[in-house]
């Protein structure tokens, strides 16, 4: 089915200038780029987006991570683009990612893993919303 996800190139990857290389692999597995942009974020809004993982041990450094430059956020749509996008990304840790995704390529830890993505239905729906208001996604058709 058609679907939207959130991706996040997360600040280790803008760094290394990696973000061309990474949307490209979006675009050429067959997912469109419908929304996107950098942003800054602050630790409130780092935060929010973490909420489930706040009672985690890793959940200070992630949120000091995910605040320590900035990040390209965008909305990738197409058929099941939910699970494509987990698929390109690889595992969560990139020493345990398959060669060729985006972690194993570009993460160097489970902190500085390169790219997020939206995990299920629900949370694609909140996540995109947590970055974009409807008028700044722009479906393709
Ligand atoms: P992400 O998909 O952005 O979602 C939560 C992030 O927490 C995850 O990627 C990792 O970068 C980071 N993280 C750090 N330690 C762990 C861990 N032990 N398990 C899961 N995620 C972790």
């Amino acid at each position: 089915a058609q679907e939207r996800t959130l991706s996040i190139i997360k600040p280790d990857a803008v760094a290394k200038n990696a973000v061309g290389d990474i949307i490209s692999r979006f675009e050429k597995a067959g997912l469109q780029v419908v929304a996107c942009k950098m942003v800054s974020l602050s630790q409130e809004k780092a935060e929010g987006f973490y909420a489930e993982h706040s009672e985690r041990p890793f959940f200070k450094d992630l949120v000091s991570f995910m605040t320590s430059g900035p990040v390209v956020v965008q909305v990738l749509e197409g058929d099941n683009a939910i699970a494509k996008n987990r698929e390109l990304m690889g595992a969560t840790d990139p020493k345990k990612a398959e060669a060729g995704t985006i972690r194993a390529d570009f993460a160097t830890s489970i902190d500085a893993n390169a790219v997020h993505g939206s995990d299920a239905p629900e949370s694609a729906q909140r996540e995109v919303a947590y970055f974009f208001s409807d008028e700044e996604i722009c479906p393709r058709g």
